[in-house]
């Protein structure tokens, strides 16, 4: 494996990439200049020692986009597509998916290539229940290697797509793994191939998994799917590789779309139960209904102990949520995402307000909101500690702009084991973002409870258990979590924004 997990664009990549570069650079340098953070300081850390083998990422210029309202707007929201499941015997799901480019009418009179699941945009949504046996035929019809990781769900490390495992272009594979009990939730599934996640989810692929149980205290309720991605489409409606700004700050396009459409209009008739995925690449979602609370029953790993009830909810990416909207009135409101300010890098347009959806309240039933929703099993006492970092550097030594996002001060190789963990161990991770831009820490095969974040010296405990696989840190923020694996093998553990993951700010902990 000689690719290198860290961005490196030279002088001969190109004049358009090279001034493209530069300027997101010098951008970059007067942001720091405003305050965040002495950049220069940090130069040399990292960059030294890697420059040999520099690997250079697909980079463009900025483009012309198409503007926001090439896509229709108000248009009734589309339930995702169930996957069919063809298993013959109970208790058992079986289907395949099929990774290939397809031509995508999105604009009106215009193809756009994309890489989806089954030919769907978002991929299909597969519902299976605990206790039942999964069996997934991959096919990769794509031009490149790829893998299916089942995000948030305890599979087994072999069964869950790790970058090693990869399926090369042409070839297939079956994921096997049984949902276990307590599992029951909201989870996803994206490719996971070495260096290429980002490309690979940005033309499109990802889709969607809810693991139900047959005890579910919210069965009352009427439920609804909203997926939210980001699309970025440029003049001739084509999907554009990174900027060097995407490969900094994460690729966010001028799209925000819910189950693939723009502002679609979703009619909540009475009380229900929203499920709200965070798939986008690298955009934070400050959710909130204006008018209305947002009543938080589950997380990225399920149901919460009991509802609370939240005027907004930060969902980063790769995280879940669950919510119970409608009070039995109608009302006309909106979904929105309210401007975050994530710290990023350069001199970029404020973050505004965002309309996701509209949301039409009719009458209709309004279930009891039960007090109690399930027990969360705190783990018990924890007999060992992890500490990860999260850093960054920057360095421009001979012409070369390099940019390295850091797990533990290293960039990610895929050879190397960083950690290692006992099989069934309570173990607390303590993680520090020692960086200037908020980065969503995620691991693969569990859930974790989160126990307390420090900040600017105050600490904070976790006012609530809920399970979680993701969880956004703040610039100079340490997150302390409690979790266990229960398989044997190799885990990733990374920053959620993609970019970031792409270009290496991941490492592995073999759990033994
Ligand atoms: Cu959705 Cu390794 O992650
Ligand atoms: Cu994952
Ligand atoms: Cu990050």
């Amino acid at each position: 494996m000689d690719r290198r997990q860290f961005l490196t664009t030279s002088i001969g990549a190109g004049a358009l990439g090279y001034f493209s570069l530069n300027a997101a650079w010098a951008a970059a340098m007067d942001h720091s200049a405003h305050g965040s953070m002495d950049h220069s300081g940090h130069g040399s850390a990292g960059g030294a020692s890697h420059g040999a083998g520099a690997m250079t990422l697909k980079t463009v210029p900025d483009m012309p986009l198409l503007p926001v309202t090439a896509l229709a707007a108000g248009r009734a929201h589309v339930a995702l597509s169930k996957l069919a499941n063809t298993a013959t015997a109970a208790n058992r799901f079986e289907a395949t998916l099929t990774a290939a480019e397809h031509q995508v009418e999105l604009v009106a009179g215009q193809q756009t290539p994309m890489w989806l699941y089954n030919g769907q945009v978002p991929g299909p949504l597969i519902e299976a229940f605990e206790g039942d046996e999964v069996a997934i035929r991959f096919v990769n019809k794509l031009t490149q290697a790829s893998t299916i990781h089942w995000h948030g769900l305890p599979v087994p490390p072999e069964e869950d797509g790790n970058p090693q495992d990869a399926v090369p272009a042409g070839a297939e594979r079956v994921y096997r793994f049984k949902l276990p009990k307590d599992s029951a939730g909201t989870y996803w599934y994206h490719p996971h191939p070495h260096g290429d996640t980002p490309e690979q989810v940005y033309r499109g692929l990802a889709g969607l998994f809810i693991v139900r149980s047959k005890n579910d205290p919210l069965r009352a309720f009427a439920e609804q799917h909203l997926v939210i991605s980001d699309l970025k489409l440029d003049a001739q409606a084509l999907i554009p590789d990174n900027t060097a700004n995407d490969w900094m700050n994460g690729r966010e396009g001028q799209f925000v779309l819910v189950n693939g459409q723009r502002e679609p209009v979703v009619t909540i008739a009475g009380r229900q139960r929203l499920r709200i995925w965070n798939a986008c690449s690298a955009r934070y979602l400050q959710l909130a209904i204006p008018g209305q609370k947002l009543t938080l029953v589950g997380t990225d790993g399920g149901l919460l102990e009991k509802p609370v009830v939240h005027e907004q909810i930060l969902l980063v990416p790769g995280q879940r949520i669950e919510v119970l909207v409608g009070d039995g009135k109608a009302a006309q409101l909106a979904l929105k995402a309210l401007a975050y300010n994530r710290e990023k890098m350069g001199n970029l347009e404020p973050e505004v307000d965002r309309v996701l959806a509209q949301l039409v309240f009719t009458a209709g039933d309004v279930p009891a909101i039960p007090a109690q929703l399930r027990k969360i099993n705190d783990l018990g006492r924890a007999t060992a500690l992890k500490k990860v970092e999260f850093s960054e550097t920057m360095s421009m030594e001979n012409g070369v702009h390099t940019m390295e996002f850091l797990v533990n001060g290293k960039v990610y190789d895929m050879d190397r084991i960083d950690m290692t963990s006992k099989l069934n161990e309570v173990e607390i991770w303590e993680i520090f973002n020692n960086s200037h831009m908020d980065h969503p820490f995620h691991i693969h095969g569990t859930q974790f409870l989160v126990l307390d974040a420090k900040l600017d010296g105050k600490r904070q405990n976790a006012k609530y258990r809920a399970l979680h696989d993701t969880i956004n840190l703040r610039p100079y923020e340490t997150v302390r979590i409690k979790m266990v694996q229960h398989d044997k093998g190799l885990r990733m553990f990374h920053c959620h924004i993609l970019e970031h993951e792409g270009q290496g700010m991941m490492a592995q902990v073999l759990v033994k």
